[in-house]
């Protein structure tokens, strides 16, 4: 009968002890006075996911080691709330990217992206100034486009040079790599003359009204990351690796339902026990006058 309460209590010294380092890194990175704006933006749900599973685990712990019906309760009720959570989540990432596909380009082997063919809740937040101000910020702190350039060697010279033009137009980008040919580069309807991999020179002949022409900049710092194509990037980026993203979220969802059931059981076991001590208690209250009078 010990069993459930052990499992509950292991588990939640786990995660307790799992949740200590996210929350120091969340008042660590909250702390630091010249936080990117990415770390800003990050610092919120770190702090609020460590604290929660701070406060859960301790509930579930203190719960079923000092077998509290009332604590384990409350720790289920939570419990609870959080599957529901992670269900509805599982749907909702489902239902918000379900359209867009990359674009085949004449004389490319990589594919583009453009935000024209997304739509939907997922589109809307992105494409928002303020909210894309901050996961751009994020773009460039992972270096999204650090990775962008490739050398050869010059069979003339034997040193390294950088990728001619028509290796570039004939390199493939992995469907991880989306973000690269909509971040890292001008889309190529603009007509920009390839010097390296991140830096183009405009061409005065050609006239485009994509407004992503004019947002590319050879800063390396700055590149794609304020174009449309590298929202469309991200979009496209969010929806291949949605399908690993559910996988972890179905396991963690099959996990929590799992300790949510063995906390019914041991509160079931709990409260079975409390009414066997009772009686027990009850007979010794009983028997212990005689024994005093002695
Ligand atoms: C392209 O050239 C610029 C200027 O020389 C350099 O700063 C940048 O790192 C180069 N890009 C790549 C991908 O090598």
């Amino acid at each position: 009968m010990r069993g459930t309460n052990n499992l509950i209590g292991a588990v939640n010294f786990i995660t307790f002890v799992a949740s200590i380092p996210i929350l120091a890194g969340g008042i660590w990175l909250s702390s630091q006075a010249n936080n990117t704006e990415c770390l800003r933006f990050l610092q919120w749900p770190i702090l609020i996911i460590g604290a929660a599973i701070f406060v859960v685990s301790l509930m579930g712990f203190a719960g079923a080691c000092y077998r509290q019906t009332w604590l384990l309760q409350i720790y289920l009720f939570v419990m609870f709330l959080l599957i529901a959570a992670l269900l509805g989540f599982i749907v909702f990432a489902f239902a918000v990217t379900d359209r867009g596909q990359g674009q085949v380009v004449v004389d490319r082997a990589f594919l583009e992206y453009q935000l024209t063919d997304y739509s939907g809740w997922l589109k809307d937040r992105v494409g928002d100034a303020d909210y894309w101000a901050k996961i751009s910020s994020c773009l460039r702190d992972a270096g999204v486009c650090s990775g962008m350039g490739r050398t050869v060697r010059d069979p003339a010279t034997g040193t390294l040079v950088p990728e001619s033009a028509d290796m570039f137009y004939q390199r493939q980008l992995s469907p991880v790599e989306t973000l690269k040919s909509g971040c890292c580069k001008p889309p190529t309807s603009c007509g920009y003359t390839y010097v390296n991999e991140t830096l183009w020179n405009p061409s005065a002949a050609v006239v485009v009204n994509d407004p992503d022409c004019s947002r590319w900049s050879n800063d390396q710092q700055q590149l794609c990351y304020q174009c449309d194509s590298c929202k469309a990037g991200l979009l496209a980026t969010l929806r291949h690796s949605w399908r690993k993203v559910s996988v972890i979220n179905v396991v963690i969802l099959i996990i929590l339902v799992i300790v949510y059931v063995v906390g019914c059981v041991a509160i079931r076991n709990n409260k079975r026990m409390d009414n066997g001590e009772t009686h027990g208690e009850a007979r010794m209250t009983k028997a212990r006058p005689s024994r005093f009078q002695f």
